[in-house]
This record gives structure tokens, sequence and C-alpha cells, in this order.
């Protein structure tokens, strides 16, 4: 039996809410390859993984919610414009629980007039969340534990989501995503070299490089560090990987573990010059919607690894499209 066959047979059994639209396309960047002239390049469309306007959480939450069936509200947090907390918020509209969300501020400065309102702000409220503003103190889950003690006390049924949805049952999810480049690189008649996508809480590296190490073991994944926090994303990365590799009962090696630095920009949820021309190249090009703090960062550090020449023309590189273009709403009017 192949690793594909055999990795494939262990997810079919491995339960899930359901939330999902799955596999999501797997499509050649061909004008996008021709004009940087490396290798030749792939995108995993995980914007589209559902409603709500998809993104990379909404797989993890169809592994971790699995374990929500008491609950009668979904408690979670994350910065004003976080992605991870819209998909939160999402997915209890789907599933009819009430939500409360801790939204951080103070992490980084408002880039503009309308971001306290517009982007994933708009969403959350069209999709019924409670907001409770809270500064940020750098402790990304507390508050969030505190909400839901608050909520037990007053009689309901919090479940809580991490923050970026990261945890071992999040990364057991994201290794579905390795599994479905295996599949479709394979009908498509490739190999890919290495899979590149932007990392910050960590469980999509982890379970990529899991999902990769099970089935696709001649490919790097490599994670382009969006948190300005190289060494805390590597750690948090190898933790959940540990735990999905347990899980899922596959050997896991923290060598396979690529976090790449130096593409961040000044900081957290601050674009630099080459995160806004990577967006810009991206949507001229391709006509594809990337964001300015996550996957904007992740092609301006693909774009830079092909620079240095770390693939030729001859390699395939899956660029993962992780979501998050409501956030580029909030951030239109520093980009020109
Ligand atoms: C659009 C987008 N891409 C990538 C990431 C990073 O994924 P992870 O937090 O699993 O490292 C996030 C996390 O919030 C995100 O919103």
């Amino acid at each position: 039996m192949n690793d594909v066959v055999r990795f494939a047979g262990k997810f079919a059994l491995i339960p899930r809410v359901g939330l999902t639209r799955l596999p999501t396309p797997l499509e050649p960047l061909k004008r996008l390859s021709a004009h940087l002239g490396g290798p030749r390049l792939w995108v995993k469309r995980e914007d589209c993984t559902g409603f709500g306007f998809g993104g990379n959480k909404l797989r993890k939450l169809d592994h971790v919610l699995t374990e929500a069936h008491e609950a009668d509200t979904l408690v979670s947090g994350g910065v004003v414009q976080s992605n991870s907390q819209r998909q939160v918020a999402a997915a209890a509209a789907k599933l009819g629980l009430d939500c409360h969300l801790v939204v951080y501020h103070g992490r980084l400065q408002p880039p503009s007039d309308v971001y306290e309102k517009t982007g994933n702000v708009a969403l959350n409220k069209l999709f019924g969340a409670t907001l409770h503003d809270l500064p940020w103190t750098g402790d990304r889950n507390h508050a969030i534990e505190d909400l839901a003690a608050r909520l037990t006390q007053e009689g309901r049924k919090p479940y809580v989501v991490p923050y970026g949805v990261s945890n071992g049952l999040g990364a057991v999810g994201y290794a579905s995503t390795a599994l479905e480049i295996a599949q479709q690189s394979a009908e498509a008649g490739f190999a890919p070299s290495a899979i590149v996508h932007c990392s910050g809480s960590g469980a999509t590296q982890a379970g990529l490089a899991v999902g990769a190490a099970a089935c696709l073991p001649d490919c790097r994944v490599v994670g382009i560090d969006i948190d300005a926090e190289p060494a805390r994303v590597r750690s948090d990365v190898i933790q959940y990987a540990r735990a999905a590799a347990a899980f899922l009962d596959e050997p896991f090696d923290e060598k396979c573990i690529d976090v790449v630095a130096g593409h961040a920009g000044p900081a957290y949820g601050v674009p630099h010059q080459a995160t806004i021309d990577a967006i810009k190249l991206m949507g001229r090009l391709e006509a594809l919607v990337l964001d300015p703090v996550y996957s904007g960062k992740g092609l301006a550090g693909l774009i830079a690894l092909i620079e240095e020449g770390r693939w030729t023309q001859e390699d395939d590189v899956v660029f993962v499209h992780t979501g998050g273009e409501p956030a580029l709403f909030a951030y239109l009017d520093g980009m020109n």
C-alpha cells in the first residue's frame, strides 16, 4: 500500500464536524511563475474552505469542534482584525451556537481610520458574535479562559477555542491539507519540492509537517514567520506537531520544522513594502486576494526565497493561500 493510500485510510476514520468543503482546489500560478522565472508555482486554495469567507481555521475547527458537542457557546479571541475569531464566529452561526470573543486592542497601532470597523470586525457582528474589548497583554489564552469561566458561572456551557485554533487537534485537521496536496499533485503529474505558507500560532505548519512526512517525504514544508517571533513560532509548531503525530500514530522528527525569519516586516500586523508589492503582484497577475498580516507576508517570503535560489525551474512549489481577504479592507488606505 502506498503512503498516500495508507494516510488517507487513517483520515477516513477521524471524525469531523463537516464544516468544510473539501478538497480545496490546487491550481497552477502560471503568470506568477513566468514573472518570477523560478520554480513552477501552484496555489492551494485554503481561502475556499467554505462559508464566512473561508480560510485555514475552518479546517482546524472541523476537527477541534468535535469536542464541543455539549457546548451552547463558543469562546475565543484574537486581535481586532483576527481571521481566526471571524471563522469561529462563522462556525458558531452555522452550528446554532452563541459566540463570545475577546478582542485584543493594542498589539499594533491601527493602520487606518476604518481598522476598528471594517473587514473581520464587521463580519464578527454580522455572524452574531458578542465582542468583549480588552487590552493586549501578550498572553493569548488567559483572557479567553477567564471569559469562559465567567460564562460558566452564568450557567452557560462554553467551549474554549484556543487563540488561532492552534492545538494538537487543530494540527491533526491541518495534516489533511498535506494529504490533499499529495493526492492532487499526483493527479496533476508532479511531485512538490516544497509547500510554503505563513506561520503564526503554529498548528497550520504543525499539521502540514506531520502530513507531509507521512505522504510527501521528499517535500519540505517551509513556514514564513509573520509574527516576528520565529523562535516562539518554531517551539509552538513543534509542540502541536508532536501532539498531532501522537494522535495519528505517525513518526515525527523536529528537524523537518523549517521556520524562516526575516519576512515579518517591522512587527506583527504591520506590512512592509515587500508585503504590499507581493499583494499587488498576486492581484495583478492571478486575481487572487492576499492580506497584509498573513498571506501577503507569506508570499513576500516565498518570493525572497526564490530570488535567493532555493529552488530551480525544475521544481514545483505549492503556496498555501491561508485566507484572510477581509483584513485587506482594513489596510487599503495605507497601501498606495
Ligand atoms: C490568513 C491566515 N493565514 C495564516 C495564519 C497562520 O496560521 P497559524 O496560526 O496556524 O500558524 C492565520 C492565523 O491567524 C491566518 O489568519
